[in-house]
C-alpha cells in the first residue's frame, strides 16, 4: 500500500477509541459522557476523538509518534523539508513565520493588501515594514497581487531587506507571477514568506496555479480548512529554506499555540492530507465539469456577471459574480441567503462562492443551488454600474513612526479635515479595492485625505476607522 494512503494520527485515535477507554484525564467532557442538553446529539461522536496527549497519541510540540508520522507524510506530499500542523489557523502560521524570519528593526518588504495577521506579526516582531502596493484589477474592482516590477524596485531600494512577505492568491483566487518574484528575492538572499491561506489544494496541479511551495518559497502557510476537507482552524506551515532557522519556527509555534491542541483538528488535517493524496485526474475532470456546469447556470442570470480570471490565472474553486443590477454585492449576498445559499464574502460589487473540492461521483446540491439562485435573482432590473475612483498611491511606502514609538504615543480623534499631516493611528481599508488607504503609523497627506473624502462622498465601505462615518479619524498626539 502506498505510504500516503495511511492516516497515522487519525488511525491512532481510532485505535484508542476502540479500546473503549475510561477517561480520568482532561478534557472535562470525558469523551462526551459528561454532557447535558441539546449539544449532545451533535457532539457525541466527535468528542470521542477530543482527547489529550495520552500514550500512543503523541504531542504536537514534541512529536515522535503518530503526529510526527502524519507531519512527515504531509512534508513528503508537498515536497518540503518540514511541515507543521497548525491548530490556530494560518493566523498562527503567519505570526510564527514572520517572528522566526525577522528581528527587531529589520526592514521587511510586505505586500500591502495582506491579512491582518501579517500586520499583527509585523507589530509583534517590531520590524520596519516597507509596503508594496498591489496591482488593481478594474474588471474585478479589487486588488490582485504585486507586480515583479514593484518587487524588483523595492529590492533595489532596500537591498538589505530581511524578508519579502507575500499573499498568494488573493481572497478571490487571483494568482500572480510568484516564480520570478521568488527568484529575484533569492538572488539577493532575501527569504520569501508566503501567506497561501487560500491555496492548500494548489499542488493538485493545472488548472490550479502552482503553489508557493513548488515555486521555492522559504515558508508557506496554508489554511487547510479553507479549501480542503479539514476542520476550521486546521492549517499547515511548510518550511523549505536555507535562509531561515527551522528551530526558530518550531520555537515560535510552541510559544503561540495551545499546549492542549485539539485532536479532532489535528486528525482532520491528517485526513485532509490523505484526501489530497488520492486526488487523481478523473477527480479533477469531474470537479472541473461541475464547476463549468455551475458557472453556466449562473451565466444565464442577467442580473449578474460571472467573472473570469485575467489570463485564466486563478483558482477554479473560486467563483465570483458581479452585480449588473440595482443590488450591490452585499445586497446580492443577503438576497441569496433568503434562499439558504450562504457565500464566502461580498464586497460592494462582487459575491464570492467557494466551490467544494469534489472527487469523482461525489454529489453536491448544485442543481438545487442553481435553481434557488436563479429564482431569487430573476427579474431584477439591470442598472449601469458606476466606474470607481481609481486610487493613486505610491507603489512603495514606509511608516513615519515605528511600532515601538507608536506604543508610547497617545491617540485622539480629529475631524478628517483637521487631520492633514498628522500620523494616522488606525488602519483604514476601503472596499474596493481592499488595500489599506491609510495604515497605523502613516502620514496623512493631502492626497490621502482627498481620496478618503471622495470615497466617503461616494458611499464607499470601509474596514477599520471606527469613527469614519462620523467624519472623524484617530491620529497620534505627536507633540
Ligand atoms: C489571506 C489570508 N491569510 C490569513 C488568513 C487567516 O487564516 P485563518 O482563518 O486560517 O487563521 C485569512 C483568513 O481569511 C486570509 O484570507
Amino acid at each position: 500500500m502506498d505510504i500516503q494512503s495511511k492516516f497515522p494520527l487519525y488511525g491512532a485515535l481510532i485505535e484508542h477509541v476502540n479500546k473503549k477507554p475510561i477517561s480520568f484525564h482532561v478534557p472535562g467532557h470525558k469523551s462526551g459522557q459528561i454532557q447535558q442538553g441539546d449539544g449532545r446529539h451533535f457532539f457525541e461522536q466527535i468528542l470521542w476523538l477530543d482527547v489529550t496527549e495520552l500514550t500512543g497519541l503523541d504531542d504536537l510540540h514534541a512529536p515522535e509518534g503518530a503526529i510526527l508520522k502524519a507531519e512527515t507524510l504531509l512534508a513528503e506530499l508537498y515536497k518540503v523539508q518540514k511541515s507543521f500542523f497548525l491548530v490556530n489557523g494560518s493566523t498562527v502560521g503567519n505570526l510564527a513565520m514572520v517572528l522566526a524570519a525577522c528581528s527587531e528593526d529589520d526592514t521587511v518588504l510586505v505586500q500591502r493588501n495582506c491579512h491582518k495577521s501579517i500586520l499583527n506579526a509585523l507589530i509583534l516582531a517590531k520590524v520596519r515594514p516597507v509596503f508594496l502596493e498591489p496591482e488593481y484589477d478594474p474588471a474585478w474592482k479589487t486588488a490582485a497581487g504585486v507586480s515583479f516590477a514593484t518587487v524588483r524596485e523595492a529590492i533595489r531600494l532596500y537591498p538589505n531587506a530581511k524578508a519579502l512577505i507575500l499573499t498568494h492568491p488573493n481572497y478571490y483566487g487571483m494568482a500572480f507571477d510568484l516564480e520570478t518574484i521568488i527568484q529575484e528575492a533569492h538572488l539577493h538572499q532575501i527569504p520569501v514568506l508566503v501567506d497561501e491561506a487560500h491555496g492548500a489544494h494548489f499542488i493538485i496541479g493545472q488548472p490550479f496555479p502552482a503553489s508557493a511551495v513548488e515555486l521555492g518559497a522559504d515558508i508557506t502557510v496554508q489554511s487547510a480548512h479553507k479549501t480542503l476537507p479539514a476542520m476550521t482552524m486546521g492549517s499547515f506551515l511548510h518550511f523549505n529554506s536555507e535562509l531561515i532557522n527551522e528551530n526558530k519556527v518550531k520555537a515560535y509555534l510552541e510559544m503561540l499555540q495551545s499546549s492542549s491542541p485539539s485532536y479532532p483538528i489535528m486528525a482532520s488535517l491528517d485526513l485532509a492530507r490523505y484526501y489530497l493524496t488520492g486526488y487523481n485526474k478523473t477527480d479533477l475532470a469531474y470537479l472541473l465539469e461541475k464547476v463549468r456546469y455551475f458557472k453556466e447556470t449562473l451565466e444565464t442570470i442577467p442580473a449578474i456577471k460571472v467573472l473570469e480570471f485575467p489570463n485564466q490565472f486563478g483558482d477554479s474553486l473560486k467563483i465570483t459574480i458581479q452585480t449588473r443590477c440595482e443590488l450591490n454585492g452585499f445586497e446580492l449576498q443577503k438576497r441569496l441567503e433568503t434562499e439558504g445559499i450562504y457565500t464566502e464574502l461580498a464586497d460592494p460589487y462582487n459575491v464570492l462562492f467557494i466551490f467544494p473540492l469534489l472527487k469523482e461521483g461525489q454529489h453536491y446540491p448544485l442543481k438545487e443551488a442553481g435553481f434557488k439562485i436563479k429564482r431569487t435573482l430573476r427579474d431584477l432590473p439591470l442598472m449601469k454600474q458606476k466606474k470607481d475612483d481609481k486610487l493613486e498611491t505610491n507603489k512603495i511606502s514606509e511608516l513615519v513612526i515605528n511600532f515601538k514609538e507608536m506604543s508610547c504615543l497617545e491617540e485622539h480623534a480629529l475631524h478628517i479635515k483637521e487631520a492633514l499631516n498628522c500620523v494616522c493611528a488606525e488602519t483604514i481599508i476601503p472596499y474596493p479595492p481592499g488595500v489599506p488607504l491609510l495604515l497605523r503609523g502613516e502620514r496623512i497627506t493631502s492626497e490621502k485625505l482627498e481620496q478618503l473624502m471622495s470615497l466617503l462622498a461616494s458611499g464607499a465601505k470601509f474596514q477599520g476607522g471606527c469613527l469614519i462615518k462620523q467624519g472623524m479619524l484617530k491620529v497620534f498626539r505627536t507633540t
